[in-house]
């Protein structure tokens, strides 16, 4: 398409839904931060060069050898049993005792978020989501056309009372409130871990209040300091809806991810997944069976730790040593992200181009609010650079909010749009 100026002959046509359904206008700029001189201090992507691919490769060609006809045809809409009975193995890091049945494997557990959506909310249904929230997450309220109602997080993520709050005032306003989307553990994007406490008091409230807690927690098993925090569903196997993923302890691409619910959600749950895919890849679960079965799957996770760890020791490090005074940001104890609040007056989206100019590109806050909020704040990402790569893209960017700064006051802040400007947000296609 030339110019962006050609109309689509099927706008009329489209579902309410598909409304909600917009493209990034950064999207291009991460076109241009994909290039190789750019340090991408911007995307998810989990460093699977770590993984043993020898091994993987081994993996996938015995299987179709041996098993061929049953890895190749179409499986249970629910996912295979032998992978289920694991994943209970998996998810006792957590604390998390479940039952086979209780589970329904996935294609990665973005498709069980859809899934749990599709079966709980109408549109206007009020969905609570941490300020700020993953963009995958939002992006499928968005589709189902939900209220996403953004609830104040602190260090230890999100806040009580401001939850309650948020639920009070939905109520008051006539709407149901359906769910309470958190990720507790090692956030995506505020790289923050609520305690033990802050985990009771959210499950106290979603009790009290009656609304489905929706438990996100792709990063649990990947903190740097002591053992994986225990799941809230751990402590409550009604109230709870729990979404585990393969995504970051083995592979994102083989798509295996899985929910685990309350026994009539389960069922819901997995008629929805049949009409949407009427089974999760076989090939794919059995490249984790066998992986989980045969390998020593928690010295990868070991290994995977230790990598993220040095990472997010570079890029904290060098944070400490170059940012200018006014810039804070948060100290992750696992999972991939630093969330970064600059210095008063600047405006990550504003800034990004520059940045993305000086070779080195962050994915700004406002990606992660559908209010317009997050100008102040950036997502920073250590998960795929070499330190050496971090190093350089934080130097690069420090220099970068050096500049704005001088431009700040040489011209002063008037001109910068700050949090609540109610300005168009429409979230980055990025993970
Ligand atoms: C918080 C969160 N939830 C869900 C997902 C989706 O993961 P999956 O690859 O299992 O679909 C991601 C991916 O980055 C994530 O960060």
């Amino acid at each position: 398409m030339s110019g962006g100026s050609r109309l689509d002959p099927w706008v009329d046509s489209y579902a309410a839904r598909a409304r909600g359904m917009t493209a990034s206008e950064i999207r291009a700029l991460f076109a241009v931060a994909s290039r190789p001189e750019v340090v991408s201090l911007a995307g998810g992507m989990p460093y699977v060069q770590a993984l043993p691919l020898d091994i993987l490769a081994e993996t996938a060609s015995r299987l179709i050898r041996e098993r061929g006809t049953q890895v190749l045809q179409y499986g249970s809409g629910q996912g295979d049993v032998t992978l289920r009975e694991q994943i209970l193995d998996v998810m006792s890091e957590v604390g998390i005792t479940a039952h086979p049945d209780d589970i329904v494997v996935t294609t990665g557990s973005q498709m069980a978020l859809d899934l749990v959506t599709r079966v709980f909310c109408d549109p206007g249904d009020v969905v609570l989501v941490e300020a700020p929230s993953y963009v995958g997450a939002l992006g499928v309220f968005r589709s189902y056309e939900c209220d996403i109602v953004h609830v104040a997080m602190d260090a230890e993520g999100l806040v009580p009372s401001a939850l309650d709050a948020a639920i009070i005032a939905a109520r008051a306003d006539g709407k149901r409130v359906k769910m309470i989307y958190t990720i507790p553990s090692f956030h995506n994007p505020a790289g923050v871990t609520q305690g033990p406490q802050r985990r009771q008091d959210i499950l106290a409230i979603a009790q009290r209040e009656g609304v489905l807690l929706l438990e996100d927690d792709p990063y649990g098993l990947l903190g740097f300091e002591g053992p994986p925090p225990r799941a809230i569903r751990a402590d409550d196997d009604q109230q709870v809806v729990y979404l585990g993923s393969f995504s970051k302890t083995i592979a994102s691409g083989l798509r295996v991810g899985w929910a685990v619910a309350p026994h009539g959600v389960r069922e819901k749950l997995v008629l929805a997944a049949e009409s949407a895919v009427l089974c999760p890849s076989n090939y794919a679960q059995f490249t984790v069976s066998d992986y989980l079965a045969t390998q020593p799957w928690r010295e990868q996770v070991k290994v995977f730790r230790e990598l993220y760890r040095e990472r997010r020791d570079a890029m904290l490090e060098t944070l400490d040593q170059l940012m200018p005074a006014g810039t804070t940001w948060t100290h992750p104890q696992g999972g991939f992200y630093s969330w970064l609040t600059l210095p008063e007056g600047l405006d990550s989206k504003a800034m990004l181009p520059r940045a993305i100019a000086a070779l080195v590109a962050y994915v700004p806050g406002t990606g992660f609010y559908v209010d317009g909020q997050g100008r102040a704040h950036l997502r920073l990402s250590y998960c795929y650079p070499d330190p050496d790569r971090i190093r350089e893209g934080v130097r690069r960017l420090a220099g970068v909010i050096e500049s704005e700064l001088e431009l700040a006051q040489t011209f002063g802040t008037g001109h910068v749009l700050r949090d609540g400007d109610g300005s168009d947000n429409p979230a980055p296609n990025v993970l």
